[in-house]
């Protein structure tokens, strides 16, 4: 190499390192999900969901004992999202769908005017301003008549998923091109069968794996549909997201049980859809049949797939979805000790307790620490084992308690998280698009309105939800407008009100 040839490979090195740049066709955007920002529970003909009977039946079980009944009204106020979105420059909003505002009964012969109405006037207004759908079928809000069924835990629910999945492809697919079919089977199942979160059942390594499998076949169900009777005249894209923590042993000794960890609480959700093979994946197979041998049952708590039901989830995919937050570190419960059952203390199924480095920063969620090279090393480890699979990070973002418009600490969430991204594509790791959680403050689950994701910040005590953009918010639009995550942007808390 000459002289003049290094200086100029330097000089393309640098400067790309200097703005550390997303490549062309990287995708940005932003997520909300229904119950968490719609509000109107009861307007129209929608009909009654498991949150709706959740926060209404045990209020004490949110820790404001708030609900979702209004939220950031955005029933109403979609319009003025839509404004928000575009002045963030995005590509695409992710949004989910309300199964019972679009089917009253949960069932499918029934269609409600309005829902359809609804969805179908937010995706058009979002494609007259450039902004792309990414749509969720299933964001945690079950109609209540299926749980009275038996919700996840009834075989017959994959089924009607997909029935439900039918109509929604059938009114919007000509529009929506990305499609989301379940959002993070693990806080549907492991959470919602551990009596924390709607349904409120309490069913740890029974229901709970009942849930895992109904899911998984949901999804699966909603995706062969799709690739048969829509992808030939829409040629659009279908997959599940899942949460994904990264877990580092506490120390050497427990290197092995992390890979445990990671087996239950990634790949029981991945190896059936994403490895070659299909199926459970084997090491936990193996673990939960001998347990279950030890205590006794006739059989293995967890349910095994049929091989026609192999070949239908093997491959359902079109891309790899994740929502990732944290890193938690893993160790052995001491003999005796009591195994928390709050949300991610630990597995009892594996006798681990999770914890988290001390230099870690804590979040207004008491499960979420910082940790931002746990991304990159997630990413590379979806590379390492299921290959070269275009990545869609569906959700990313930070909680604290919502009280400052300057929110230096989420900017620096995001650009650090973000420049781990560009490392692993770096690595060579396939990440298509990124999306920040979330584009509003909204109902947090069982943290109600005490803790915060929003890149905007929405005055709940105001009937207009008023949005305010934070500092975070001008720093995202910047970074999706130039692909840059040191690009320059202005703040000034003065003159950003919204929505008035
Ligand atoms: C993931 C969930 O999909 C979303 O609903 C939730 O608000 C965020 N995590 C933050 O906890």
């Amino acid at each position: 190499m000459t002289w003049m040839q290094a200086v100029i490979i330097c000089a393309a090195v640098c400067v790309a390192a200097a703005e550390r740049r997303f490549p062309e066709g990287f995708k940005f955007g932003a997520a909300t999900a229904s119950y968490q920002v719609e509000g109107a529970w009861n307007v129209s003909d929608k009909g009654e969901n498991i949150w709706d009977r959740f926060v209404h039946s045990r209020p004490e079980a949110i820790s404001d004992r708030s609900t979702g009944d209004v939220a950031c009204d955005s029933y109403h106020r979609w319009q003025e999202d839509i404004q928000l979105l575009v002045d963030m420059n995005v590509d695409f909003y992710r949004f989910s769908i309300s199964w019972s505002r679009l089917l009253p009964t949960g069932f499918s012969q029934r269609v409600s005017a309005d829902g359809a109405r609804y969805y179908g006037d937010l995706i058009d207004g979002l494609l007259a301003k450039g902004i792309e759908p990414i749509v969720t079928l299933y964001h945690w809000d079950l109609p209540q008549p299926l749980q009275d069924l038996g919700g996840w835990a009834n075989p017959m629910i994959s089924d009607w998923f997909a029935d439900y999945a039918r109509v929604a492809y059938n009114l919007y697919g000509d529009r929506v091109k990305t499609w989301v079919t379940i959002n993070e089977p693990t806080v549907i199942c492991d959470i919602g069968y551990n009596n924390l979160i709607a349904p409120g059942l309490e069913s740890e390594g029974r229901g709970s794996y009942l849930c895992t499998k109904h899911v998984l076949l949901a999804h699966a169900k909603a995706y062969r549909l799709y690739e048969r009777d829509f992808k030939p005249k829409y040629q659009g894209q279908v997959s599940l997201t899942n949460h994904m923590m990264w877990f580092e042993p506490a120390t050497e000794q427990d290197v092995e049980l992390t890979e445990l960890v990671k087996t239950l609480s990634i790949q029981r959700y991945c190896h059936p859809i994403f490895s070659s093979e299909g199926g459970w994946p084997p090491a936990l197979e193996r673990y939960i049949a001998e347990k279950s041998r030890e205590e006794g049952e006739p059989r293995s708590r967890l349910p095994p797939f049929t091989q026609e039901e192999k070949e239908m989830l093997r491959g359902s995919y079109d891309y790899l979805g994740l929502n990732h937050y944290t890193t938690r570190t893993v160790r052995p419960a001491a003999p005796g000790e009591h195994i928390g059952t709050h949300l991610f203390d630990g597995f009892k199924e594996l006798g681990v307790v999770l914890g988290a480095k001390p230099e870690w920063p804590t979040t207004m969620s008491h499960w979420f620490m910082v940790h931002p090279e746990g991304l990159r090393a997630l990413l590379v480890s979806m590379k390492q084992q299921y290959g070269d699979v275009p990545i869609f990070i569906m959700e990313n973002g930070l909680s604290d308690t919502g009280a400052d418009l300057d929110d230096q600490p989420r900017v620096d969430y995001y650009r650090s998280y973000l420049e781990q991204v560009l490392l692993a594509i770096e690595d060579g790791v396939r990440v298509v698009g990124y999306t920040a959680w979330s584009l509003l403050d909204n109902f947090e689950w069982m943290d109600g309105y005490q803790s915060r994701y929003g890149l905007h910040h929405v005055d709940f005590s105001s009937e207009l939800r008023t949005r305010t953009a934070r500092r975070s918010a001008r720093y995202y639009a910047a970074v999706a407008r130039t692909k840059d995550i040191h690009a320059q942007y202005q703040f000034n808390k003065t003159n950003t009100v919204k929505g008035v």
